[in-house]
């Protein structure tokens, strides 16, 4: 079977691809290997699919090259999304942040691109094992386990190696080696964090505990909620700043980000002598962390020295753990680093030296926030590439 172009993997990017070829009058053909169509998609956002993100922009995405996202972004945006949506009367809302969520389903947004694909004559064969992928001179040959396909052009869209157990593989690498691009090499991002020693000693007890805080590593900063975990750190500020993280590096976190903690501590010590260290600070952080933090301080704040007050108010305001690791693929949203961007045009998203190979979406070494942003990284690479193919 000769096809004018092949997309291997029928996640958020290979679907906008295919549709918006199909809507070129391309007959697109889609291998999936897994059962269905946008699995991912479906369990996203807590199954409501936090679709986009009203802020997304450059500066939300992290790769060895920043400026490499923004032809795409800017040819298809977050609005372009969101008029599609409208479009299929779909009802969302805006959470926090910018970041749209269905009203009803993630589902809702599967059936609107498989809606799509099918009003653009698109073909997708899903339960498709793929044995080998080359190329012939003139034609892309994939053979899969129901034969072979030749195809004009080759869109890798299979993602990155995070959530093994749905899937996930590094297959978009291999393709990118075999046809001899660079990987920049994938990590866990959007992933929980582990702790030891002293901090972990610290977090354990306080599982399940969340707080405002304020995550800092270098330029990155994020306020968000933090959630202590029995293994270490989890929330969406952890989250966020676990993208940016590299082994050994400590992160700076605020975990009372509107209050002066020594400043506080020192005007209680004076109204407040009798009171103790943990109620005081209950009065500005939960219950369960004030308890946990103040556990070494048992005597009243007016017979704690101020010592000791500086340094549990330094712990508080300028908390600097530094990370056993991360809890890895098993838990990562998404993958950092992929496809070296080097070897892709940026407004086309294909090989520089290999016409009518593209590579789109989580496989590329584009990685957005937490908030809708990988999402709208799909669509945009994704319609960057059914344009081009
Ligand atoms: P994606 O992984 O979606 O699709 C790749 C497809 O290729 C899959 O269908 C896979 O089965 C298939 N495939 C893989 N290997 C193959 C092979 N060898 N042969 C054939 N097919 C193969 N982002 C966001 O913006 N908002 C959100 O709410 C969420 N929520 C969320 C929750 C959870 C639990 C996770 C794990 C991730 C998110 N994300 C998210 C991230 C988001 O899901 C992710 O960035 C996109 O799905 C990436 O889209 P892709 O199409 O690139 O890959």
């Amino acid at each position: 079977m000769i096809v004018d172009s092949i997309v291997i993997g029928a996640g958020a990017a290979g679907l906008m691809c295919a549709i918006t070829a199909g809507n070129r009058n391309l007959r697109p053909l889609v291998l999936e290997g897994g059962n269905q169509p946008g699995a991912k998609i479906i369990i996203s956002g807590g199954g409501r699919c936090n679709f986009t993100n009203l802020d997304a922009r450059p500066e939300s995405f992290l790769s060895e090259n920043p400026h490499f996202c923004k032809s795409a972004l800017s040819r298809y945006t977050q609005h372009d999304f969101i008029d599609l949506v409208n479009r299929h009367g779909i009802a969302w809302h805006e959470k926090t942040l910018g970041q749209l969520f269905c009203d009803g389903s993630a589902r809702q947004i599967v059936e609107m691109l498989l809606g799509e694909c099918a009003a653009a004559g698109v073909r997708i064969e899903t339960g498709t094992r793929i044995t080998e992928v080359g190329h012939d001179g003139s034609h892309f040959r994939v053979s899969t386990d129901r034969g072979e396909v030749l195809g004009r052009s080759l869109v890798v869209a299979t993602g990155g190696p995070s959530i093994p157990k749905m899937g996930a593989t590094g297959f978009a690498y291999d393709i990118a080696r075999q046809f001899g691009l660079r990987v920049v090499t994938p990590r866990p991002a959007l992933v929980p964090l582990t702790l030891g020693g002293d901090d972990l000693a610290l977090a354990a007890p306080l599982s399940g505990v969340s707080v405002e805080a304020v995550a800092r590593l270098g330029p990155a900063s994020f306020r968000e909620k933090l959630l202590f975990t029995h293994r270490g750190l989890s929330g969406p500020a952890v989250l966020q700043i676990s993208s940016y993280w590299r082994a050994g590096q400590a992160i700076d976190f605020d975990l009372a980000p509107d209050t002066d903690i020594a400043a506080f501590l020192k005007a209680r010590k004076a109204e407040r002598p009798r009171a103790e260290v943990k109620t005081v600070l209950a009065e500005v952080l939960p219950a369960r962390l004030a308890q946990g933090l103040a556990s070494d301080q048992p005597r009243p704040i007016g017979e704690t020295g101020d010592k000791a007050l500086t340094a549990l108010a330094e712990r508080i305001n300028r908390w600097r753990p530094i990370p056993a690791g991360t809890e890895g693929f098993a838990k990562a949203e998404v993958t950092a680093g992929g496809v070296d961007t080097r070897d892709l045009s940026s407004r086309t998203l294909g090989a520089v030296k290999v016409p009518g190979l593209h590579f789109i979406g989580e496989a590329v070494d584009v990685t957005g926030w937490l908030g809708g942003y990988n999402f709208q990284w799909a669509w945009s690479s994704g319609h960057a590439a059914g344009e081009a193919v």
